[in-house]
């Protein structure tokens, strides 16, 4: 169903890799709420994904940047700008991988140019991105800007490895770069905390699939489908939310506001 949230608003849209991300559910909600955007992923991910199919089905154009090169982020913004006809008023920040994760290698013995990878991919490029959309005035007034992040930035997931470290920069960012442009145009800035979901990031840390049935067992309004939190992406685009900025937003069904469930503690009767 469409109300038309996003009608006349153009975007740039991250890391849409196959049918189970959550960037590919943001697309086509914000297709459907009429808005238009350009849709970016590293170009190794364009010979994996299936990235052409969801272009034609929201009319966008596929350009390839790695969200880690100022020179390719610079071009994406540029080339959006052109195709979309104006200045963007949304961007999602759908980007993590991490190295040490990938390899299995443990959070107490990591290898440091990983580590350096982890950061800069799925931390540092929400501030390039800001950084390089800043110096070309690329932002809308009032433009939203909104980064996925996890839990395991506030609290010890000790599975999720380096990728706690990078969302926990994440979301200092969000806040840091929120002030400023947020001072200069207006512009929010917020990361959205999601419950596990099962993409191929999300697949790719250890233990996944019992994390994902023990965060089902533990909110009390069960795991936020990648559905629910592209709909979520959908109204801080929108202006229904102009007075919400430099946050973390916690989209996990109450997970983070829960003590113990009484799922959970049925698993401990003896
Ligand atoms: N799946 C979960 O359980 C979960 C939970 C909370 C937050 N998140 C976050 O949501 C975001 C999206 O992940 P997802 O779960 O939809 O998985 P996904 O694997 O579908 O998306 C991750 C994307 O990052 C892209 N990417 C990796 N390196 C890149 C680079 N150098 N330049 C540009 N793009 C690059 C990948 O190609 C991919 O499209 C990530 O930030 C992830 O950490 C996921």
């Amino acid at each position: 169903m469409s109300n038309n949230l996003l009608k006349g608003k153009r975007g740039i849209i991250t890391g849409a890799l196959n049918s189970a991300s959550i960037a590919w559910k943001v697309a086509e909600k914000a297709h459907e709420q009429g808005a238009i955007f350009t849709l970016t992923n590293a170009p190794v991910a364009m010979r994996m994904g299936e990235m052409k199919t969801l272009a034609a089905a929201t009319k966008s154009e596929i350009i390839a940047a790695d969200a880690t090169s100022i020179e390719d982020l610079t071009i994406l913004f540029q080339k959006s700008q052109e195709i979309l006809g104006g200045k963007i008023d949304f961007v999602l920040h759908s980007i993590g991988m991490s190295p040490n994760v990938r390899k299995n290698l443990p959070y107490t013995d990591l290898n440091y140019e990983y580590f350096q990878k982890s950061i800069d991919i799925s931390a540092l490029s929400f501030h390039k991105m800001l950084s390089v959309a800043m110096k070309m005035d690329a932002l809308s007034e009032w433009g939203s800007v909104v980064a996925l992040s996890y839990i395991a930035a506030q609290k010890t997931f000790p599975f999720y490895n380096d990728m706690a470290d990078a969302k926990a920069i994440l979301e200092s960012i969000a806040r840091s770069f929120g002030y400023h442009y947020g001072k200069k145009k207006n512009v929010r800035v917020n990361t959205i905390s999601q419950s596990p979901t099962k993409t191929t990031a999300g697949s790719g840390i250890k233990g996944f699939d019992y994390l994902y049935d023990f965060a089902n067992a533990f909110s009390p309004l069960g795991n936020a489908s990648a559905e629910s939190c592209a709909d979520f992406c959908i109204v801080m685009f929108s202006d229904l939310t102009k007075m919400i900025t430099m946050q973390n937003i916690f989209h996990d069904g109450g997970y983070s506001s829960t003590g113990v469930s009484m799922e959970v503690m049925e698993k401990f009767k003896s």
